[in-house]
């Protein structure tokens, strides 16, 4: 547009007189429904935890800038938000009671497929849920390598990296980004062609919150079978037995060929009827036909006795329902299908096999959970190991052989224990150290964990702190980026010198 903005120190009116009109301030009675409509945690949705000054919901592309200069002008810090799905609530929560807005994109999800290029070009408020559908009623044999549940944001998941079953074959979601339209401090829209080289490698996994809001992506889509094969089973045994399982999976889950993957998830319920138990479940899914699943994974792996009972034949599409936890392919495109859950998250990355010995430690471990507990093991491997690790902000490439996930989950009526569950957790994850990667111990951006450390901005500009800001954020961005958190900081300085996009572990500027 060529008008100006019209300023205003107070938000809504600013908003008004720039024709922003869909927005909510705490005194209306659309307000918490709005701020919950994507509160994924709710350890976050206490009185204690600041609420924003207000909640604006853009329309268009012109309404987001408008936005972010509305914000600026009246001295809110900025939140963005896609799916709302940040493990520690980045997306709608400031430090040090900043007043803040919240920029919520739910709005902006449109989603177009051109088959013929097979591209894309999605609003960063789409959910991975519409965008899978978009892309499977246009065509069977197109897919996009997102992640598995289906109400995350495109924005969230895409600026973090971006893993899912088609990793292995395809890599990240941001290795399949071609273009991008960032909103950066200024309020302008910048592209691929006019942004700097730096500024668009930093979007492209560096986190979210830090450059700017990316309004929409160009995406890649992927080739696949019409018909694929995926499994969804559970094993279950006493700790020793399953802890040989696990063992086995890291020789076999990272080294199969591209087009297989074979994630797994071990978790404990005390509560539950299977004594001291674990359940170990896998979700499996293989590029081709049964018999070649079959036949391939039964000679890989087999103690995990999988049978052709387990295996069915789906499109693409319907796999990405299935692994969402849906009934159908519509219910793909709900944004309100399994949104909130109290739980804390923690991650690492594993580069040599753990020992059997240390596997059955491991395991029994987990038999120790005061509640659900659990770990989940993502394969690395194949294409994951040929990307290079500086092509995009992403580092955990050839040399890490899977990730590891640590989740303990609540129910509401346990809250009062929260404290002592996170507690557990958090030993859980000090008991792994001899066990994962090292100086520096890694950790995945997507699955954002406080406890790494914080930025401790006290002003809605973020304002540097006074002893080096960018020092002590290495301490916990080199372990989610390890050599690549130097160029982060460069592309940061470059696009928003005043760090007016900043989270408690946002990258800040040099000075
Ligand atoms: P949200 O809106 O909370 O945003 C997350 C962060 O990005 C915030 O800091 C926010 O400010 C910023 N941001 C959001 N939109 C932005 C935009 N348009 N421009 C700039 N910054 C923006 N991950 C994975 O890789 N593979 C997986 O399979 C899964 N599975 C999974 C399941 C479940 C149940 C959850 C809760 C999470 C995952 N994740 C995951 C992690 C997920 O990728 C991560 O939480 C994303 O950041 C969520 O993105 P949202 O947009 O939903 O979050």
């Amino acid at each position: 547009g060529a008008h100006p903005p019209v300023p205003a120190h107070d938000i809504a009116s600013c908003l008004v007189s720039n024709g922003v009109t869909n927005f909510s301030l705490p005194a209306s009675k659309s307000f918490k429904p709005i701020l919950d409509s994507s509160l994924r945690y709710l350890r976050f949705d206490v009185p204690s935890v600041g609420k924003p000054a207000a909640i604006v919901l853009p329309a268009s592309q012109r309404e987001l800038q408008r936005a972010v200069l509305c914000a600026r002008s009246s001295s809110l810090a900025i939140r963005v938000r896609s799916g709302g799905h940040s493990y520690e609530g980045l997306s709608y929560t400031s430090e040090n009671h900043v007043p803040f807005v919240v920029i919520d994109l739910a709005n902006l999800n449109q989603v177009r497929v051109d088959p013929a290029s097979a591209t894309i070009w999605a609003e960063s408020g789409a959910t991975l849920g519409q965008l899978y559908h978009a892309v499977g009623q246009s065509n069977r044999t197109l897919a996009f390598p997102g992640g598995t549940c289906s109400t995350i944001g495109l924005g969230g998941f895409v600026s973090g990296g971006g893993f899912g079953l088609l990793s292995r074959k395809f890599g990240l979601a941001v290795d399949n980004v071609l273009d991008a339209t960032l909103i950066d401090p200024s309020g302008r829209a910048l592209t691929r062609a006019t942004m700097d080289a730096d500024v668009f490698w930093a979007i492209r996994g560096g986190g979210g919150g830090s450059w700017g809001v990316v309004y929409a992506w160009k995406l890649r889509l992927v080739p696949v079978p019409g018909t694929i094969t995926v499994f969804d089973i559970d094993r279950r045994g006493p700790a020793d037995l399953i802890a040989g399982l696990i063992h086995k999976w890291q020789y076999v889950g990272p080294h199969l060929p591209d087009e297989f993957y074979i994630s797994t998830r071990i978790y404990f319920k005390p509560k539950s009827t299977n004594g001291g138990n674990l359940t170990m479940s896998f979700t499996g899914q293989v590029l081709g036909p049964k018999h070649l699943a079959l036949s391939v994974l039964n000679k890989a792996y087999p103690e995990l006795r999988l049978a052709e009972s387990e295996l069915s034949e789906v499109s693409w599409v319907e796999s990405a329902a299935k692994f969402a936890g849906l009934f159908s392919v519509a219910d793909l495109t709900s944004r309100q299908i399994g949104v909130g859950e109290y739980a804390k998250r923690k991650s690492d990355y594993v580069q040599a096999p753990i020992s059997e010995q240390d596997m059955v430690k491991v395991a029994r471990y987990m038999t120790a959970a005061p509640t659900e507990g659990s770990i989940q093991l993502n394969p690395y491997g194949a294409a994951m190991a040929r990307i290079g690790s500086s092509e995009t902000p992403f580092p955990h490439r050839a040399g890490f052989l899977y990730s590891a996930q640590y989740a303990i989950d609540w129910r509401a009526s346990e809250n009062d224990r929260s404290g002592e569950y996170m507690g557990w957790l958090r030993s859980f994850y000090e008991f792994m150290a001899p066990f994962v990667s090292k100086n520096p111990r890694g950790a995945y951006v997507n699955y954002v964990d406080l406890d790494l450390g914080t930025n401790n901005w006290t002003t809605v500009t973020g304002g540097p702190l006074s002893f080096s800001s960018v020092s002590h954020a290495a301490s916990w961005g080199q372990r989610y980026f390890l050599h690549n958190f130097d160029r982060l900081v460069r592309a940061k300085s470059k696009i928003d010198p005043l760090n007016v996009f900043n989270n408690a572990q946002s990258i800040p500027p040099s000075h």
